[in-house]
């Protein structure tokens, strides 16, 4: 591998020189996968080596002779057919060896597709002074051959056409980041070209307000903490996004969270603006994750919203154990089961009326129940008010499930 990566840089000056030995040729040949190719190799005739006593190797494994035909006494070709995708993007080593097996002369060869039309661009902002555009491969994505992904940009009424700089690719994802100069009261012109040496294709273009492409940080500082005693309640606290102060948008918010061995989040999705929240319905004694994020509104006096921020980083925090609703034993009689489910149900008709969630309303209201629970337990048997307790809570989580599943 090294004496033929020297030969590849040295080979092209020294074509036929004193020292020379050998040239391939075509040299560096860009094919498309399926075709064939004919190569051949003319041996200096200083060498004194007949045609008949070289070989061909293609990435290291010697092709058969019967693909190859004497041209001349110092010319061997070789023919190669349904050529497959080069294995490594700087291309497959056709090499021309001397009977004894040293290299002669060696070429690479770019065997792929040319690029299809990038797809999926899509671009924001963060808060107004940047922009970022991510796309994807289009087609089945794989060119086997180096190909070159180039941003480019013009702004309406301007004829100057722009290239985006910092490229970075995470998995499937191709992206650009353009930091500063922004625009904001000028539509963009934004596409993609692919090019490589097979070919080039353009993605379609997008036009685009960066004022209806805002998003944000996600919320600082969030915290999450248990509501006095409450063994199915947290509060969760957060910041107000710095940038807010900053330039002219406003922000409301979405909470999410989970329980911490689950993997489906319920999200409270009527959280305004405001910047804490109370979770309720929760499992006693249970560790919860949370996360909350931000969608600029109003930027600039805009109607339309902004893009949501990512979600902050989890925050985990448990909800005070219950230590009679773990007890195993509270089984119901039959009548005081039925009377339960009967308060339950208005309870619940009652509860339904009103948006769930972060509005003070349900809280309040399930604060009443809780203190209608707490006074009433005083005069009913034990038995009866774990089991209410339990259904109860039980009750507010499969409730909540029916609300979220779509
Ligand atoms: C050599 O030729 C045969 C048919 O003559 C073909 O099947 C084979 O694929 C060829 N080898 C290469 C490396 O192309
Ligand atoms: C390139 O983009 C990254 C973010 O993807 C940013 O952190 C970095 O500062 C940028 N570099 C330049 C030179 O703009
Ligand atoms: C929150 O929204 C209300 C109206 O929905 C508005 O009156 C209030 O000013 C907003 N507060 C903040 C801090 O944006």
């Amino acid at each position: 591998m090294i004496s033929f990566m020297f030969l590849l840089f040295v080979a092209p000056e020294a074509l036929f020189s004193s020292t020379d030995v050998a040239v391939i040729s075509p040299q560096d040949p860009a094919l498309h996968i399926g075709s064939s190719l004919t190569a051949t190799c003319e041996v200096s005739p200083d060498l004194g080596l007949h045609a008949s006593g070289i070989y061909w190797t293609l990435n290291g494994v010697r092709v058969s002779s019967s693909n190859y035909s004497i041209v001349s006494s110092n010319v061997l070709s070789v023919t190669l057919h349904a050529l497959s995708g080069s294995k490594q993007k700087s291309g497959d080593n056709l090499v021309c060896h001397g009977e004894d097996g040293r290299i002669l002369a060696g070429s690479c060869l770019y065997v792929g597709l040319p690029p299809e039309k990038p797809v999926n661009l899509k671009c924001w902002s963060h808060n107004a002074k940047d922009l970022r555009c991510k796309w994807r491969l289009g087609g089945r994505g794989e060119t086997h051959i180096t190909t070159k992904y180039t941003l480019k940009y013009k702004l309406r009424w301007h004829e100057r056409e722009n290239e985006c700089e910092n490229y970075s690719t995470v998995k499937k994802d191709y992206s650009c980041y353009i930091a500063g100069n922004i625009a904001l009261f000028t539509p963009y012109q934004i596409w993609v070209e692919a090019t490589n040496q097979l070919g080039s294709a353009a993605s379609d273009i997008t036009y685009l307000d960066i004022l209806d492409i805002v998003t944000t940080d996600p919320p600082a500082n969030v915290h999450v903490s248990r509501v006095g005693d409450l063994e199915d309640q947290l509060t969760v606290q957060w910041a107000s996004s710095l940038q807010l102060k900053d330039i002219l948008f406003q922000a409301k918010y979405q909470i999410r969270y989970r329980l911490e061995d689950a993997t489906d989040w319920k999200v409270v999705d009527d959280v305004g603006n405001l910047t804490s929240c109370r979770l309720a319905g929760l499992k006693p004694g249970t560790v919860y994750f949370v996360q909350v994020r931000c969608n600029p509104v109003g930027i600039f006096g805009s109607r339309k919203p902004g893009i949501w921020s990512d979600w902050s980083h989890p925050t985990a925090a448990s909800t005070p154990a219950s230590g009679q609703l773990q007890r195993p034993s509270c089984d119901p009689k039959p009548a005081e089961q039925n009377t339960l489910r009967r308060e339950l149900k208005q309870f619940f008709g009652w509860l339904r009326k009103h948006a769930y969630g972060c509005t003070g309303m349900s809280i309040k209201l399930y604060d009443q129940w809780r203190v209608w629970l707490q006074k009433s337990h005083r005069t009913r048997i034990q038995v009866g008010k774990q089991n209410r307790t339990f259904l109860f809570t039980h009750f507010i989580v499969t409730h909540k499930k029916r609300k979220d599943s779509p």
